[in-house]
């Protein structure tokens, strides 16, 4: 995979065809994967631009990349470690981790069944973060219209006032605590682990740990912890954090939504592996929208990258996408540790629509650059009310229309000279009524958010962010820019812990002084 991406020719090739590409969407160009329609319409496109994003993933070696990802090679190479993400969705896993991946799913499932046919834990509190929370979080938010099977709320925050609140609304007595930790060093986690420990206690409960369980590529800390054995349930360290929704993570959903909703997850992920294993490049989505990605933040120089869910069901999908697009590709280095040589990662943000429309779409419209837009939907909703979703609808469209083709200062001016009588008056206000347009999007159509859908959406994701890894040349599976602010936490914690202001050698004046300021109080 060569490093030097910018004087690479297949670079420099694609760079011109993405310039020259035609964003007029005049040519339908939608494509069908896994049950979802991607379309692709209002982004640019050409043939010149097809040939020279094939010749760029064929120079990153991008169809030797993939079939590492499935067979579980070492492609996360700062780590030596795979990122087999897909083998825990599969129907018949990898023979290598087959055994590992059946039983713990079914683990899983009989812990849940168990539990619904004794009828206990009628309330959930889930303690994880990150990886170990927007998942099974953004999953139980998404589907929870179709009924919960337990009252379940989620903490993530070492902020004392997320836990309370969360607390406040179950019993203890008929509450099981899940502590999600890949690694069970979470700072956050293991205080929240414990701020419920003396909940149970408070409440009566003399054994409170026979109210929780653990979900953890590190069973021992779990056991250290005081977790035992039969009540830890395992990944591994060949998955990641942002990918592990697919693993034993996905408990408290069985828990909240039932065991088969996770087995319509978990097919909808496959079905989509199954197109982006199969589908030729130009028909490949999560290809596409990587390769529409890519010159749209590194050639065309948008910095943001929204993402505009038009179903409040799905408003969490917006940070469960923060997370697995900026973690896996903010980045700038190599694998042979040169510098990637054009911006990466975007920064993803975004709210649901419509309510994204009254908070920034201004902005999309009449900033001097504005950014891409995923507008994701649902052909049809889980309500009656067809009139709500013929407008919300609308609005979607209509935005991607406002978006594309823009308002020009001659339909501006025809406009004001309707209510301006002054014609220099109409010319001026016409100035600020021009939208600039040719602003690019794609929009995501479920036929409607069902599990099996949702679970296929994630994948779309996860195989764009691969995909766009492999262009960039860098490790879209670690992440080392998360751990220096770790330390620097520790550090902290334990000065003030200590009421000891001078034991770090704080270079701003600023940290030295909030430090000393708060050891004493
Ligand atoms: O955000 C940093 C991170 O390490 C994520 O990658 C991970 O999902 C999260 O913290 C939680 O880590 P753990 O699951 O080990 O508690």
């Amino acid at each position: 995979m060569p490093s030097d991406l910018p004087s690479s020719p297949a670079w420099q090739q694609f760079a011109a065809a993405a310039r020259g590409a035609p964003l007029d969407g005049a040519s339908l160009r939608i494509i069908e994967a896994a049950g979802l329609q991607v379309d692709l319409t209002t982004q640019r496109h050409s043939a010149p631009l097809d040939l020279a994003g094939a010749a760029l993933l064929a120079q990153q070696g991008f169809e030797r990349t993939r079939a590492g990802l499935f067979a579980g090679e070492s492609i996360n190479w700062t780590e030596h470690r795979a990122a087999w993400h897909t083998a825990l969705r599969a129907a018949q896993p990898p023979a290598a981790v087959a055994a590992q991946i059946l039983g713990e799913r079914q683990r899983v499932r009989q812990f849940v069944a168990d539990a619904d046919a004794r009828g206990a834990y009628r309330h959930v509190l889930h303690l994880g973060i990150g990886g170990s929370d927007w998942g099974p979080r953004m999953v139980v938010r998404a589907l929870g219209d179709k009924g919960l099977h337990r009252r379940i709320r989620f903490a993530a925050n070492v902020d004392a006032h997320d836990i309370l609140l969360q607390l406040g609304e179950l019993d203890p007595a008929q509450t099981l605590v899940i502590v999600s930790s890949k690694t069970f060093t979470t700072t956050e986690s293991l205080a929240n682990a414990q701020v419920a420990l003396d909940w149970l206690r408070q409440a009566g409960i003399a054994d409170p740990f026979s109210h929780m369980v653990a979900v953890t590529a590190a069973p021992q800390a779990a056991r250290d912890f005081g977790v035992a054995h039969e009540r830890i349930f395992r990944f591994w360290d060949w998955v990641g954090g942002r990918y592990s929704l697919w693993s034993a993570i996905h408990l408290p959903i069985a828990l909240a939504l039932g065991n088969d909703t996770v087995d319509e997850l978990l097919g909808g992920a496959q079905s989509m592996d199954d197109h982006f294993l199969a589908a030729p490049i130009a028909a490949n989505a999560p290809v596409q929208m990587a390769l529409a990605a890519v010159a749209n933040r590194s050639v065309l120089g948008y910095a943001t990258q929204a993402i505009a869910p038009y179903d409040s069901r799905m408003a969490y999908l917006v940070p469960w996408a923060q997370q697995l697009e900026m973690e896996s590709l903010g980045k700038s280095t190599t694998a042979d540790g040169t510098p990637a040589g054009v911006p990466t990662s975007a920064v993803v943000w975004g709210m649901t629509g419509t309510d994204s429309q009254h908070t920034f779409f201004q902005w999309m419209h009449q900033d001097a650059q504005g950014a891409p837009v995923d507008f994701i939907a649902c052909r049809q909703p889980d309500h009656d009310y067809g009139r709500n979703h013929r407008i919300l609808l609308a609005n979607c469209l209509a935005q991607r229309a406002a978006l594309l083709t823009g308002k020009p200062y001659e339909e501006a001016l025809s406009e004001t000279q309707r209510t301006e009588s002054d014609p220099a008056q109409a010319a001026l206000l016409a100035r600020h009524r021009v939208h600039p347009g040719g602003r690019p999007s794609t929009l995501i159509m479920l036929p409607r958010l069902t599990a099996h859908t949702l679970g296929a959406l994630l994948a779309l994701y996860e195989h764009k962010v691969f995909t766009q890894g492999v262009l960039w040349g860098i490790n879209t599976f670690d992440q080392w820019g998360v751990e220096f602010g770790k330390v620097l936490a520790k550090r902290i914690i334990a000065e003030l812990d200590a009421a000891d202001a001078g034991a770090g050698a704080w270079k701003d004046a600023s940290t030295r002084h909030w430090i000393g300021l708060l050891s004493r109080q």
